[in-house]
């Protein structure tokens, strides 16, 4: 560092970084202890953290403070010295940004055949980064076969298993323990409000589509969710507070939760929208908030089947749809049973994929430079 400033000031129980281009770092003493890269901090094979900040004083502070050799050094009250390369401090403050994107006007997802879906790691690339993006994309020409979603699992898996099956069948002539078993049409709606973790991700599998009516249709949630709370910041912080029992069962299985409709992270980004007017159970009149609660979810109701949030098509036979199921809600228009309707679907998690998809561009990575 030859910049005229000091590169290192000492203020309040943190160490003040001029990183030079007017980026400065404050650095809580408590932090550079807990982070502390050097060998006896940390397992050396797996780069986990081994030091816990319970061995030292909240009040520490190190002895000695300096810029050696393109690093931050430090040495603690027990001699202890902690070093942190410049760069890697500089690393950590470039923001990520988040891959969701609202969808753009007249949205339809995009298709991915079967085949190079599973084999071409830069079509799953593709596809995977489209999914992060938009929450949705249909895969064409799969097999028409029963339990062919299993074969997902090595790209975007493990299955996510739940009560009642492993792949659960949809179809009118099954085990009827759901709207989504007859021909009515289905509002739409995620699947497994009933858990207090639903599902994150959902494959919807047509084997076979020979009916009229019954297309399929998926709606932008956290769209819907996002323009409530601009037009009505009220109803949305209802949503986000008054609790709600879901409950989807039979005579072998029973699933309950009782959760807001919206959830936010702790920055205010919506994280889950919980919406299935089938599953929601009678709330106590009696729970505070109830009329409040009633006349936001009325609004939630008439924007989630407002026809500018949703994408219509025809599910065919052979064709798989996925959805981020915390922010994508599905649907079907009713269908008239004249011939074979028959769904598959399969659950599972959206971290999963998130992470398949940072390990599958390391990996093309790894081969471009080679
Ligand atoms: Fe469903
Ligand atoms: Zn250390």
């Amino acid at each position: 560092m030859n910049s005229l400033i000091d590169p290192v000031e000492l203020i309040d129980g943190s160490v003040l970084l001029h990183l030079g281009d007017g980026c400065d770092l404050e650095l809580p003493y408590l932090w550079l202890r807990d982070n502390c890269p050097c060998d006896d901090c940390r397992v050396p094979q797996t780069q986990e953290k081994r030091f816990i900040l319970a061995s030292v004083a909240a009040d520490i502070a190190p002895t000695e403070v300096a810029i050696k050799d393109q690093s931050l050094s430090l040495v603690w009250p027990d001699d202890h010295p902690t070093a942190y390369d410049l760069n890697s401090l500089r690393a950590l403050i470039q923001t990520d940004r988040k891959p969701q994107q609202p969808w753009p006007k007249n949205f339809s997802p995009q298709t991915y055949s079967w085949d190079l879906f599973l084999h071409s790691s830069a079509v799953a690339i593709d596809a995977l980064e489209e999914f992060m993006r938009h929450g949705v994309i249909v895969i064409t020409d799969a097999p028409q076969e029963p339990e062919t979603l299993e074969q997902l699992a090595p790209m975007i898996g493990p299955i996510r298993e739940l009560l009642f099956d492993r792949i659960h069948n949809v179809s009118v002539e099954g085990h009827v323990y759901n709207i989504a078993h007859t021909s009515l049409g289905l509002p739409p709606h995620n699947d497994f409000a009933s858990y207090s973790f639903p599902p994150s991700v959902q494959a919807l599998h047509m084997l076979h589509n020979e009916v009229a009516g019954g297309e399929s249709i998926v709606v932008d949630g956290w769209a819907v969710a996002e323009q409530l709370r601009n037009d009505h910041p009220d109803y949305f912080q209802t949503l986000c507070d008054f609790a709600v029992p879901f409950r989807e069962f039979d005579d072998n299985n029973e699933t309950y939760a009782v959760e807001p409709m919206i959830r936010c992270d702790s920055e205010g980004n919506i994280i889950n929208l919980r919406f299935s007017n089938q599953l929601m159970q009678t709330i106590n009149p009696q729970q505070p908030g109830i009329r409040e609660f009633y006349r936001a979810y009325h609004e939630l109701c008439l924007r989630v089947t407002d026809p500018q949030y949703k994408s219509t098509f025809r599910l065919e036979g052979g064709q798989i749809i996925l959805v981020a199921a915390h922010r994508v809600l599905h649907a079907r228009e009713a269908f008239t049973p004249t011939g074979k309707r028959h769904l598959q679907d399969a659950y599972f998690e959206l971290d999963n994929i998130a992470n398949k998809l940072v390990w599958l561009k390391r990996q093309r990575d790894q081969q471009h430079e080679h």
